[in-house]
């Protein structure tokens, strides 16, 4: 059965719409590319410029991780991809810091961005509203609006392609935007291979989680971004445990676990294999079949990095939505983070405690 033929079966659980956000994926990319070609840096940037700090939580943290592995051996300046409630020691005035907060009320990004200010940084803000827009405003920050109304984790290729230009703007030959317009395209049409992969790794999926077991997602770079949103979207979409790990450097720990038993079950990303890679994986796939642990391979579509990763992410992401509907767990609410934010704001008064 095709996705379009669950959207009428889904309606009712799916209150929030999360189904149909995703399958509007490469449109939203469309769109997000459409609205933030032209963006051009309104600030001073330092020159030269020692790193670009991309700080933000939860869904409006992955954009960093994903631009982190895209350019991971091709750009030199360096990308910290932050999700901190503080900046690092070596964060100064010779770095730009870009502050992405869908709601623009997170503490921690909102806390990274006052402390940027004490030290000289420029700043952009990335944000749908919130507080940090009338920071911004008041500080007299640039601010690339994204579009409101959704749940933050749905905004990522708003958040993403918003991140890519601001990328461009400081060094135009990187062409982010265009590529992912031009990547969005390509995918489209092999939207229901796409589809179909999620469909059969959900089904797949809920049969471990029914037998009790736990996964583990592993990734490599460039591939981290994709393992650990995967994981993430698990969580908040179908309300569910989920790990990540990431290989090379779980070989050399975590690997030890693999001598006792337990109720796991894993996914692996792999892609662009070179043979260092390849043999790590043959050797790992060889134990978990002699210990019996059930795995999976996910492989992307398409041909550059930026459509593998997109691939990636739209197949994952799906597959997170489709979890939860199967379990009848509506995907959008994300009940215990917002309690703690409520607590949170109840207890330090966020507005009051900035010394601006
Ligand atoms: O997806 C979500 O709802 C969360 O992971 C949020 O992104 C996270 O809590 C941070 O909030 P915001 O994206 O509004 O800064």
């Amino acid at each position: 059965m095709s996705i379009e033929q669950l959207l009428p079966r889904y309606s009712n659980l799916d209150r929030g719409g999360m189904l149909k956000r995703v399958l509007t994926y490469f449109a939203d990319l469309e769109d997000a590319a459409q609205r933030y070609k032209d963006t051009r840096l309104e600030r001073e940037i330092p020159d030269p410029l020692h790193g670009v700090i991309v700080t933000g939580m939860g869904g409006s943290f992955i954009g960093a991780l994903f631009l982190q592995d895209l350019l991971y051996d091709s750009w030199r300046t360096p990308i910290l991809a932050l999700r901190e409630i503080t900046l690092p020691a070596f964060a100064d005035k010779r770095h730009l810091l870009v502050a992405v907060s869908y709601s623009g009320n997170t503490e921690e990004t909102i806390r990274v961005l006052v402390e940027a200010r004490r030290r000289g940084i420029p700043v952009v803000a990335v944000t749908s509203g919130g507080l940090m827009a009338e920071l911004a405003e008041k500080l007299s920050y640039q601010l690339v609006r994204l579009p409101s109304g959704l749940a933050p984790r749905a905004a990522f290729p708003y958040m993403v392609t918003a991140l890519a230009a601001i990328l461009d703007a400081l060094d135009p030959s990187l062409r982010l935007v265009d590529s992912i317009k031009r990547s969005s395209l390509n995918l489209a049409q092999c939207g229901s291979d796409m589809q179909r992969h999620a469909l059969e790794l959900a089904d797949w999926m809920l049969n471990n989680y029914g037998a009790n077991r736990l996964p583990i997602i592993y990734a490599y770079r460039p591939y981290l971004s994709a393992g650990y949103r995967f994981k993430t979207q698990i969580n908040e979409n179908a309300k569910l445990h989920a790990f990540f790990s990431e290989i090379p450097e779980s070989n050399h720990n975590e690997i030890m676990g693999w001598e006792s038993p337990s109720n796991l079950f894993t996914v692996v990303i792999r892609a662009e294999e070179p043979p260092h890679m390849l043999h790590r994986m043959e050797f790992l796939l060889d134990l978990w079949s002699k210990r019996g642990i059930p795995y999976r391979e996910v492989k992307p579509l398409g041909g550059s990095r930026l459509e593998k990763l997109l691939s990636l992410f739209f197949t994952l992401d799906l597959t997170s939505v489709l979890l939860a509907l199967k379990r009848d767990v509506d995907p959008t609410p994300v009940e215990t983070i917002s309690q703690l934010k409520k607590y949170l704001d109840s207890r330090i008064n966020i507005r009051s405690s900035l010394d601006l």
